[in-house]
């Protein structure tokens, strides 16, 4: 396997936990689906679907979704969702940085705080602008790193060993400068919006316990400390609380999002 197969399958273990964060990411997926002005009978896809919580939102309002993730385990959730929802989601397995699906196929292409773990952003935005039709819309939320989940990714990513060489980090996603090159002349009327998700919390260990059990890079950075480290993991424990109690208030974790939306040329 190559370097960026091994960080991948690495992030498949990392979010296979994901699913009771749902309850978190559920409320946004509605924001970013009203954000694309998603209309009944559209062909969509949602990236990095997890769950599924934007694609059955999607799909609950007309629309007909295609969704894909890296990781199985969500998507038997996911799938349990669709039911549960009594709509119709066409679930694959598989990997942004390559698509299985034709060219242009798409009317809008989505992602909640997914396609950011590509470890090669060039490939993702290429992947997801080639399966959408011209005139079509690219919209996604992303976190920026001035704001708690991406100073959180920053502090985590720092108890880590680096990774490998051409991994980009998730939070450059959160900059509209970098978002405005990666997309560049393949789109117009690009537009920026703000969002903020309110995650119950009855205190910040609260919150840092739940995340380290089912957020990807928290639940890794345990793993690799715990036993080897434990005196390293009670110093990022603290970090992490003082960092998050910025953001604690009337028992919610209040994290601010960007989203993105833009047409294809
Ligand atoms: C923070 S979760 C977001 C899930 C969902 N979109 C939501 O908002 O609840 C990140 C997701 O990205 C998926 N993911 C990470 N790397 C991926 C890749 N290269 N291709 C497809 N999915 C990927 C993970 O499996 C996980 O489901």
């Amino acid at each position: 396997m190559d370097t960026f197969e091994v960080f991948k399958a690495a992030q498949k273990q990392g979010w296979a936990h994901f699913a009771p964060l749902e309850m978190v990411t559920m409320i946004p997926a509605a924001q970013l689906v009203k954000f694309s002005g998603v209309k009944p009978g559209q062909q969509v896809l949602d990236v990095a679907c997890g769950t599924g919580v934007v694609a059955v939102t999607a799909a609950r309002a007309g629309a007909k979704v295609t969704a894909l993730d890296l990781t199985p385990e969500l998507l038997e959730r996911a799938r349990f969702n669709s039911q549960t929802a009594a709509v119709e989601v066409d679930w694959h397995e598989g990997d942004v940085e390559k698509l299985p699906f034709k060219d242009a196929t798409y009317d809008v292409v989505l992602s909640q705080f997914g396609h950011i773990f590509a470890p090669r952003p060039d490939l993702a935005i290429s992947q997801m602008l080639r399966v959408l039709k011209p005139g079509g819309t690219i919209a996604f939320s992303t976190w920026p790193p001035d704001q708690m989940v991406g100073r959180m990714f920053r502090l985590t990513a720092s108890y880590m060993p680096p990774p490998p060489p051409g991994v980009s980090p998730p939070t450059q996603w959160g900059e509209e400068d970098i978002i405005r090159e990666r997309l560049g002349a393949s789109v117009r009327d690009l537009k920026f919006a703000r969002g903020s998700m309110h995650a119950p919390a009855l205190s910040v260990p609260h919150y840092r316990t739940f995340t380290e059990r089912t957020a990807g890079p928290l639940l890794k950075l345990v793993e690799a400390l715990q036993t080897i480290d434990p005196a390293k993991l009670a110093a990022f424990r603290r970090e992490y609380d003082t960092l998050a109690a910025e953001y604690f208030r009337e028992n919610f974790m209040h994290q601010e999002y960007l989203m993105t939306r833009a047409t294809k040329i």
